[in-house]
């Protein structure tokens, strides 16, 4: 055989099998085969330079063209390789910019929130301004400066939670004074010790609400929880009668539960006003005529209120010549449950998604 027929032979051999190699890894192994370091074509080509001058030139020429005509398909089979399967990959990847998102769950505030939000938005209307005071109190600010005496049942361990601490060591700085007067210190029970200490480092006039969490020692129901809130008022002016505060608690009523809503004031007792009322709204179920919510009597009772106390005046040293004043204080989750018409308070507190995806 002649050096030309084993070239020729080994060109269509070659062809042959790049023909039959159809996948990335068959080119490869072609690619090896043929044209690696061991490959038939490169030991051919480097037996060539055995053959005698004239020889070399022809076959040399003809196996480099070979060599090239090879190589170059090679190249165009792997490119129409890596085509078909980059389509392949698109139709089976196909993206559809048109399908929906996952969807993104957005939370919102808690309808207790939102009740503190709207009532301090709607006494900012009448020109209260919103302040905070400690949880942590002292006997003082809670019950005495209020008024409140010692044999009062509220001060009762069975009613209030105290803070059993060694030396009275209190860690908030707040309460330096008190920790002066090694006095028992507890969870505030109600807003209203915030009153004490606005009147006592703020002179009048004074109109401020204090929305806040307080705690009492009591067995959970459907109406009553050891940890809730209460929206307290305070306004300390001159000249301030019970008028200011009814028309300032109707007012109220009215943004908060709707236009319709009526109002009445029932004499009542709280150590800290005199004189004290309870408001009560009408049944905002039966409009007033009477149901199982208002337990027949047509009105539901909303807070406490009055006129403040001369004798809380003297303890925070306001001039009771000069200065008169009201104040309020309401539980919110019991304002957010007539709202909402949620008749167990304790669902506020489940975390219950379902429940609170309603607000
Ligand atoms: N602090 C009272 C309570 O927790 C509520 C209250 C009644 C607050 C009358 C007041 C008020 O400011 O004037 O039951």
């Amino acid at each position: 055989m002649t050096q030309t027929s084993v070239i020729e032979s080994l060109r269509s051999k070659a062809l042959a099998a790049l023909e039959k190699a159809d996948t990335a890894a068959g080119l490869t192994d072609f690619q090896v085969e043929w044209l690696g370091r061991k490959g038939k074509l490169t030991v051919f080509l480097k037996s060539l330079s055995n053959l005698p001058m004239e020889d070399k030139k022809v076959t040399g020429k003809r196996a480099n063209e070979i060599k090239t005509e090879i190589e170059t398909a090679l190249l165009e089979k792997q490119k129409i390789l890596r085509q078909k399967e980059l389509e392949s990959d698109l139709k089976s990847q196909q993206l559809d910019l048109y399908l929906p998102g996952d969807p993104y769950p957005v939370g919102r505030e808690h309808p207790i929130s939102q009740v503190i939000n709207e009532l301090v938005r709607i006494f900012y209307g009448m020109g209260f301004i919103n302040v905070g005071g400690p949880e942590m109190e002292s006997e003082f600010y809670n019950f005495e400066a209020l008024n409140i005496p010692a044999n009062h049942p509220a001060r009762d361990m069975q009613d209030t939670f105290y803070f059993n601490l060694a030396n009275n060591q209190l860690p908030l700085p707040q309460m330096e004074a008190e920790r002066s007067r090694e006095e028992p210190v507890l969870l505030r029970t109600h807003t209203s010790p915030v009153q004490v200490r606005i009147m006592q480092s703020y002179p009048p006039p004074i109109a401020v609400v204090v929305p806040g969490r307080v705690y009492r020692h009591e067995a959970t129901d459907a109406t009553h929880l050891s940890v809730f809130h209460q929206l307290e008022g305070l306004l300390v002016d001159e000249g301030v009668s019970f008028a200011d505060l009814k028309g300032s608690l109707e007012r109220f009523a009215r943004e908060f539960f709707g236009p319709q809503v009526r109002t009445r004031f029932r004499p009542s007792y709280f150590p800290f006003t005199e004189p004290s009322a309870e408001m009560d709204i009408s049944c905002l179920l039966c409009d007033g005529s009477g149901c199982r919510v208002c337990k027949q009597s047509g009105w539901l009772e909303m807070m406490g209120a009055g006129l403040v106390n001369p004798r809380v005046f003297e303890y925070v040293k306001v001039d009771t010549e000069k200065y008169s004043g009201f104040a309020f204080g309401m539980g919110i989750e019991r304002l957010a449950m007539f709202k909402y018409g949620v008749n167990d308070l304790r669902t506020f507190y489940e975390n219950d998604v379902r429940f609170l995806e309603q607000f």
